[in-house]
């Protein structure tokens, strides 16, 4: 079988593949250069469960629940640290319109049973006194972790081409140049063009800091929060390594804007003061694969016998790839689609749809 798209997703299905038996060629000529090479890597079923997006969130649950579990085999299967932790995240508001703002979402997420409880700001300092003094109030989402999307597919290569997995390092530019029984197309933003599926890219900037004098971040939990009706997150690493991310524009460039940095770096600031003092070592854009109701699309492609789509991950790549890649992998094994994936197919897009 063939996979299109060398990142997360498409090693980590090549990777479960091989594990069950099957030949694999990933076929990328860049691979580990798309979205997941400028993604935070947060692991938040929670905080990014969002209004009407009910079976969305049911798959984020799924695929976090299973996330220590592929961290810890594939840790084991690639000798690669992922960087993954679980101190959990921080959701703040600075100023009372953005508690406001913070607290219908997690009132939401609340109603859905999902683990997040609200803390005084006396608590929320004693958690991470980085804080700045300004900040209203806030909340904990125990659950919502992390990992280094980078180390990700690192991992995930390593742990594939020790199952057998072999790379094409060609761009696809249609599927008919793929001879393969089953061609699974994880391309991301690139799959509109191989599959003429709604996928359209969402721009997102994206910031690295570092903390001075090679020490590690003032701040331990993954902070995400509002700063004058910006939203912002910050995402602190064992290496020192800080993200502040992100925009979401309605674009396909990946050009980094003066406005961008500005926007990113104010909010940051606001909400942890110190993060002046850090080095300012990158600012890149990558495109999230988004589609008409922000999931993923996930299963075989009407009228292309024998491909198999896993794209649309959108703000959830990185905590989708575990669920995303058992399902695809039983799907072809089995032939059968598990009923996790029924909200999430291809043809739900009926005529917007504009090739095949
Ligand atoms: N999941 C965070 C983002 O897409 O910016």
């Amino acid at each position: 079988m063939a996979v299109v798209g060398g990142g997360p997703i498409g090693w980590a299905i090549a990777w479960r593949c091989a594990q069950r038996g099957l030949r694999v060629v990933v076929h990328d000529d860049r691979p580990g250069s798309g979205a997941s090479s400028v993604a935070a890597g947060m692991l938040s079923p929670v905080a990014e469960a969002y209004f009407g997006e009910h079976e969305l969130t049911g798959l984020l649950v799924s695929s976090a629940a299973r996330w220590p579990a592929f961290a810890a085999e594939l840790t084991a299967a690639s000798g690669v640290d992922l960087g993954h932790r679980t101190e959990g995240t921080l959701v703040v508001g600075l100023t009372a319109d953005d508690l406001a703002e913070a607290r219908r979402l997690w009132s939401y997420q609340q109603g859905l049973a999902l683990p997040i409880t609200p803390l005084r700001p006396s608590e929320l300092r004693d958690r991470e006194p980085a804080l700045a003094t300004r900040v209203r109030g806030g909340a904990v989402a125990p659950g919502d972790h992390q990992v280094d999307p980078r180390r990700l597919v690192t991992a995930l290569r390593a742990a594939a081409g020790r199952a057998g997995v072999a790379l094409r390092p060609v761009r696809v530019g249609a599927l008919s140049e793929v001879d393969a029984r089953v061609t699974v197309v994880a391309a991301g933003c690139g799959a509109a063009a191989l599959t003429g599926l709604p996928v359209r890219p969402v721009k997102g900037q994206v910031l690295r800091l570092r903390a001075p004098a090679g020490g590690p971040p003032g701040f331990r939990h993954v902070i995400r929060g509002y700063a004058d009706g910006e939203a912002v997150y910050l995402v602190p690493r064992d290496s020192g390594e800080v993200v502040v991310g992100a925009t979401v524009e309605e674009r396909a460039d990946t050009e980094v804007t003066a406005g961008g940095v500005l926007t990113l770096l104010r909010a940051a600031a606001e909400l942890v003061p110190e993060l002046v003092e850090y080095e300012l070592v990158e600012a890149v854009a990558g495109l999230r694969p988004g589609t008409p109701d922000n999931a993923p699309v996930i299963g075989p492609l009407p009228g292309l016998p024998g491909v198999v789509v896993a794209t649309g991950h959108h703000r959830h790549g990185i905590v989708l790839t575990p669920v995303t890649a058992d399902l695809v992998a039983e799907l072809i094994v089995t032939g059968e689609p598990d009923p996790a994936l029924a909200p999430f197919t291809p043809d739900r897009f009926g005529k917007e749809r504009t090739w095949n």
